[in-house]
């Protein structure tokens, strides 16, 4: 899946990316070699498949980084900042955080209390909500600037400029055989995690927590969507 330049290139930027991929052996075996329309349709938000247990390689999120700084930005401001955060205890910070955000959402509800016949999808996100700071990575991507009165172009700007490299991310992680959600719900405590992760919140904004581990299996499926009829334009609305 990795199309590198061959030969010479006298771009900084490229030289970093190969040299940070440099050395990497892609699809061990661990995943199936997938074609890029497989890897479109079958990069899945990841929760109860996320191993808690297995290790990830600092090496492995650095080469999933130097692929999402392909993505573009708004004007190639690359304003995008990335934290990479595999302390116990600010894993334990943030997701005492997400866990309280989540408990909001669900009306005061524990995510340690199953609640039985609930729905897959909510079973899903309240078993991550349980478990968010036993995953090895998170990461929050974050923009410099804040939308708070934001236009809608400088929002789209603002917005847009991070969230196709942290897409571009969770595809370069399923590549490799790890998986990850794109979360929100710390957002609503984001003074909060700034302040466990230093982050200056009055000039940064965090648009997300992806909790990232190794998946168990690699197989994944197509989602069912809308119909595209439903969605598509032609022309005009
Ligand atoms: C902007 C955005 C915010 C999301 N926030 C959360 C979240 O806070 N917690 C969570 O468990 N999933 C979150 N998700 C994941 C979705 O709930 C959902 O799993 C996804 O749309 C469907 O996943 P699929 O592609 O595997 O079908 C979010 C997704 C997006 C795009």
């Amino acid at each position: 899946m990795v199309a590198l330049m061959p030969g010479p290139c006298d771009w900084p930027e490229v030289t970093s990316v190969r040299s940070t991929l440099r050395g990497y052996q892609p699809y061990t075996g661990v995943v199936p070699d997938l074609t890029p329309d497989e890897l479109l349709s079958t990069t899945r938000s990841v929760r109860r498949r996320l191993d808690l247990d297995r290790p990830v390689p600092a090496t492995v999120i650095d080469e999933c980084l130097s692929l999402a700084v392909q993505a573009p930005t708004s004007v190639n401001r690359q304003h995008w900042h990335f934290v990479v955060v595999t302390d116990a205890p600010r894993r334990a910070a943030l997701g005492e955080l997400y866990r309280r955000a989540w408990s909001d959402y669900a009306r005061g509800q524990s995510p340690f209390h199953d609640r039985p016949g609930e729905p897959g999808p909510a079973a899903s996100s309240r078993y991550l909500a349980r478990v968010i700071d036993r995953v090895p990575v998170l990461l929050v991507p974050c923009v410099e600037g804040r939308p708070e009165g934001g236009a809608n172009a400088a929002l789209a700007e603002l917005y847009g400029s991070v969230v196709q490299a942290s897409w571009s991310f969770q595809l370069a992680l399923r590549a490799r055989g790890l998986g990850s959600v794109f979360t929100t719900y710390h957002l609503d405590y984001e003074r909060e995690a700034a302040a466990i992760l230093g982050i200056p919140y009055a000039e940064v904004t965090q648009v997300a927590l992806l909790p990232v581990a190794y998946t168990v299996g690699t197989e994944f499926k197509p989602a069912p969507r809308r119909p595209m009829a439903e969605v598509v334009h032609r022309e005009r609305w």
